[in-house]
């Protein structure tokens, strides 16, 4: 027997890094998927494969030994032949078209799909289980992951996250395209992160400002959302682009990217942490094309994607 699972990757809209002070964080799920297909096998083992590698080891190992991008993957099929008392195997095989290590979701969507895929060749698990099961698997490697990106991968749509309060679906009907550009420059969250909170320690003042005028421009957004105003939406996108320029996540590279970006769309900025991954500009069908050729003509590496409606996909 076979279980087949897919999840869409995602992209921070506004209020990355501002979010872990406290200030509203916007995300949508992006139709780029990975999709996962578990099976059961005779031989106690579990043997992940994909296209960035394989992963095949005994069941019972400690997570903190394994030292492998796969790892959620491990500790899904683990957990699963422990709860189950199997003494079977499982094979996992992951298909991804989301760029790994961008900031867009490609962990979170390994988790989610994953964790459908694989519990459900023993039982059938709803969605709230299936994300619960996601997110512990993402702690496998992220210890501090809030959960959003998880959320946004495993229901779909535009969502609003604060650290107080959590999730909320932002019920709109958007119809945008985004551009995404890939720096290819690979960022680690973590260091970017700690690197804001300097920022933070020798700036208090205006890094409260900062915060203070993020919030703001969140509700604003959140109000053209519902209205679906593409053309202020891109404003936004210049003026939140500007707050993470001051914080310091932006370098040369992302600089020029976000320069073609806001001259061939209504907007663009960094989306995730910066520091490398990718920029998005905010376009719809006037201006798409346009705006993909003028990063092409510059060999910037990108694409376009829409909003995913559809979050996670159980096949059978
Ligand atoms: O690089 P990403 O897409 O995983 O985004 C990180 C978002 C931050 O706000 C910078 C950090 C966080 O934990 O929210």
């Amino acid at each position: 027997m076979k279980s087949k699972a897919s999840a869409p990757g995602k992209v921070i809209l506004f209020g990355e890094h501002f979010v872990v002070y406290g200030v509203k964080v916007i995300l949508c799920a992006i139709n780029k998927r990975i999709t996962v297909t578990a099976e059961k096998i005779e031989e106690h083992k579990i043997s992940i494969k994909s296209n960035i590698g394989d992963l095949i080891l005994e069941p019972n190992k400690p997570i903190s030994e394994i030292n492998s991008p796969l790892k959620p993957f491990y500790y899904l099929a683990n957990k699963m032949l422990q709860t189950q008392n199997q003494i079977t195997g499982i094979e996992t095989t992951v298909e991804s078209d989301i760029p790994l290590g961008v900031g867009l979701g490609s962990s979170s969507a390994c988790c989610v799909a994953g964790a459908a895929a694989i519990s459900r060749l023993f039982t059938e698990t709803s969605k709230e289980e299936i994300l619960e099961l996601a997110i512990a698997a993402e702690k496998t490697i992220f210890q501090n992951t809030s959960g959003a990106d998880c959320t946004v991968c495993t229901y779909g749509g535009i969502m609003e996250y604060n650290k107080k309060n959590g999730f909320t679906k932002i019920e709109s009907e958007s119809n945008f395209h985004l551009v995404i550009a890939n720096s290819n420059i690979k960022h680690s969250t973590e260091s970017v992160v700690a690197g804001v909170k300097q920022f933070k320690e020798e700036n208090e003042v205006e890094f409260s400002k900062l915060c203070n005028d993020e919030s703001k421009l969140v509700e604003d957004v959140l109000k053209l959302l519902k209205d679906n105003n593409t053309k202020e939406l891109g404003q936004k996108i210049i003026q939140n682009q500007e707050y993470l320029e001051r914080i310091g996540v932006s370098n040369e590279k992302l600089r020029d990217m976000i320069m073609i970006g806001q001259k061939s769309s209504f907007g663009a900025k960094i989306t995730g942490a910066g520091g490398g991954g990718c920029i998005f500009a905010l376009t719809d069908e006037t201006n798409l094309e346009h705006s993909i050729n003028q990063f092409k003509e510059k060999n910037y590496d990108c694409f376009s994607v829409k909003i995913d409606f559809k979050g996670l996909i159980l096949f059978n």
